[in-house]
């Protein structure tokens, strides 16, 4: 199952990979599994770091004939310290020499914050901070210009499809007022605990597809100790009834909980039993009741956000 994106018509899976903390090491293997198990949609960014062992991975792939390259979806993400202009396409170029690949079938800008520029050179990826992990330095790129080099990716044909994350309503509208090419894909954060209704009924309008991020909620962020001491998702009684309905596991539950309503969704997992259980999250539908008493846990928290590293970066206030 897939979702067309407007512009151009390319089906986005609805069920992709996601590679944020995804180990290195085992990053190879693990993407190269994945598509043996049956994973078309990676996706990837700078800032993940392993943008390289990613592609090796599919590169494998490729070679023992798998898959061909025109039946993965890969994407990746600028990161926050390559907004201005003159680095957009550099960098798009360099993240595709790391995968090994021609083209990205999605291309987001990861955050609507701009920061100091750091030569890759120096240091990659650049993360939030200084080098001294002490500061984080701001920088004047309004996403206007960024916005307009992403374009030019397009037109360059290093990206089929450009796009966004991290963005409320106001600036999606500011961004349809100069865009020569509407963004394609909106990439937000999106769980029970955070349902966004708004937003996404906002972009149902404008036909811009939406890929949620952290569909477990605070699983993600636990290790990070970022959790902010939420309960568990996977663990919540209304998911685990809704599970125990169909047969299905609780991860199952809320990855179809976003799907059954063409919301794109990229769990990771380093484990490969829950990775082919992730994958296989289609085949069963949630009754409306189901569906309702899910969406009542919104409780609108948010794990994250930027101005918890810094409170100039509140991009959610
Ligand atoms: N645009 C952005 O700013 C942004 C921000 C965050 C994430 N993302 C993207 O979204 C992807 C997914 O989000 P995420 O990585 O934050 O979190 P996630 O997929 O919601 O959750 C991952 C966590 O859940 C565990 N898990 C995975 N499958 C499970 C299952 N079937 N049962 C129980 N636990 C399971 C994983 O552990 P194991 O690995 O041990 O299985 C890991 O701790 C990222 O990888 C990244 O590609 C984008």
């Amino acid at each position: 199952m897939a979702v067309a994106l407007a512009r151009t018509g390319h089906k986005m899976p609805l069920v992709g990979f996601g590679l944020w903390k995804v180990d290195k090491p085992t990053c190879a293997d693990t993407v190269y599994n994945a598509i043996k198990a049956g994973y078309r949609l990676f996706d990837g960014a700078g800032d993940y770091g392993n943008e390289k062992e990613a592609g090796e991975g599919v590169r494998r792939a490729l070679k023992e004939g798998i898959v061909e390259r025109k039946d993965l979806f890969i994407t990746s993400k600028l990161w926050n310290t390559f907004h201005a202009k003159e680095h957009v396409k550099k960098m798009a170029r360099m993240q595709l020499d790391l995968w090994g690949l021609d083209y990205f079938d999605l291309f987001l800008v990861h955050f609507p914050i701009a920061l100091k520029y750091v030569d890759p050179a120096e240091r990659y990826p650049p993360e939030w901070w200084d080098a001294e992990k002490k500061f984080v330095t701001l920088q004047d790129t309004p996403m206007q210009e960024t916005w307009g080099a992403m374009e030019e990716l397009v037109d360059a044909g290093l990206a089929k499809n450009i796009g966004i994350s991290n963005c409320q309503g106001s600036l999606i509208c500011d961004i349809l007022r100069y865009a020569r090419i509407k963004p394609q894909v909106l990439q937000i954060e999106l769980h029970p605990y955070l349902t966004q209704e708004p937003l996404v009924a906002f972009c149902k309008t404008i036909g811009l597809a939406i890929t949620a991020y952290s569909s477990f909620g605070p699983a993600s962020y636990v290790e990070l100790n970022m959790d902010r001491a939420a309960p568990s998702l996977l663990a919540h009684d209304v998911v685990s009834t809704a599970a125990s309905k169909h047969n299905k596991t609780p991860a199952q539950v809320l990855l179809r909980w976003a799907t059954q309503r063409d919301i794109a969704v990229v769990p990771k997992s380093n484990d490969a039993k829950r990775l082919a259980q992730n994958l296989d999250c289609l085949s069963f539908e949630l009754s409306e009741e189901d569906m309702k008493n899910i969406s009542l846990l919104n409780c609108n928290l948010r794990l994250n956000d930027p101005a918890d590293i810094d409170p100039r970066m509140a991009i959610f206030a």
